[in-house]
């Protein structure tokens, strides 16, 4: 893959399909921010899933929640994660490891970046141990069932997810 220019070495990827965006997500970001001088939280258009957000109003809300934190920009991205990294110049890739099980995917993940885009490196961080159980896919279960999630997502994402019930 050729360069498309000198890599921005500040600029770090947090890609993700954040559906919603959860707490443990927001303590990536935040902890990303102090290592990098701009952290770019890339939504995956995955035209294959079936959503509870759009991508738009995933973006929306993840503005929202980082709306006083002006190095923390997001955007959509689709297709391979590497292209988007170099068009962006961005010369890192930020994933969040809860637990030994997250472990094996995001190696392969990470080789087959490294494979595909050399210069790139993923960088994985851990999140604060209260949201080692956290998921997207558990908080959607939990709240279509009536439960609390109320300190697991941001305020924004709750008053989200109410409207969408509604
Ligand atoms: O939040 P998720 O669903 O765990 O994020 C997965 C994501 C978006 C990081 C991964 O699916 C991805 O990078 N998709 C883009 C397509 C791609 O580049 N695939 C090859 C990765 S090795």
């Amino acid at each position: 893959m050729t360069p498309a220019g000198p890599p921005n070495g500040r600029l770090a990827i947090f890609p993700g399909s954040f559906d919603p965006v959860t707490n443990g997500h927001v303590d990536i970001v935040l902890r990303s921010a102090h290592l990098f001088e701009r952290v770019l939280v890339a939504v995956l258009v995955n035209p294959e899933k079936r959503p509870l957000f759009t991508p738009e109003e995933r973006v929306s809300i993840i503005r929202e929640v980082f709306a006083e934190y002006p190095n923390v920009e997001v955007d959509t991205f689709d297709g391979l994660l590497v292209e988007y990294a170099r068009k962006r110049r961005a010369s890192a890739i930020v994933r969040g490891i809860r637990a030994v099980s997250d472990f094996e995917l995001e190696f392969q993940m990470a080789l087959m970046n490294r494979h595909l885009e050399p210069t790139l490196e993923t960088v994985f961080m851990m999140p604060a141990e209260q949201y080692t159980y956290l998921s997207s896919r558990l908080i959607k279960e939990v709240f279509s069932l009536g439960g609390d999630v109320r300190g697991l997502v941001p305020a924004v994402v709750e008053r989200w997810m109410k409207k969408k019930k509604q």
